[in-house]
């Protein structure tokens, strides 16, 4: 699957509303962590960073936030303003997450156990392994 914003299911009730998601019907993976990102201080940018092997679909779960994905060459902006909105993320982007609003929370699943050696966190080394 490419990058995508994917719209999730959202069941409208008058006593809340709930949105779900689950493997295989809206993500492409099976879900092996879950971590989020939370009391980000204005301004600042988290990620940075590119994975060899990791997939990741993330949530704005509350507030807004955009997520910044480069392959190499070109660079795409995805706002995530609504908690029934997810965007899936292949391997080898580089991604920031950026523009935090007061009290956002971003909700990431990966389809990968936390493994630093998966991470490629120079931007010119990641230029090479995508472009040779
Ligand atoms: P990192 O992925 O670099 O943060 P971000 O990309 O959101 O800016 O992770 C920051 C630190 O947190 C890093 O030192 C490792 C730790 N960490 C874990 O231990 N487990 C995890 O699942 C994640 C995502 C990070």
């Amino acid at each position: 699957m490419e990058k995508q914003k994917i719209n999730l299911p959202k069941i409208l009730d008058k006593r809340g509303n709930l949105s779900f998601f689950e493997y295989p019907n809206q993500l492409p993976f099976e879900i092996a962590r879950t971590y989020w990102i939370y009391d980000v201080p204005g301004g600042e940018v988290r990620g940075s960073h590119a994975f060899r092997e990791q997939q990741e679909f993330i949530v704005a779960l509350s507030g807004s936030f955009d997520v910044v994905l480069n392959d190499g060459e070109n660079e795409e902006r995805f706002s995530l303003n609504r908690s029934y909105d997810g965007l899936y993320i292949p391997k080898m982007y580089w991604r920031k997450l950026e523009n935090f609003s007061t009290n956002s929370v971003a909700l990431l699943v990966s389809d990968r156990s936390y493994d630093e050696a998966d991470y490629i966190r120079d931007f010119e080394e990641f230029k090479i392994l995508k472009n040779g």
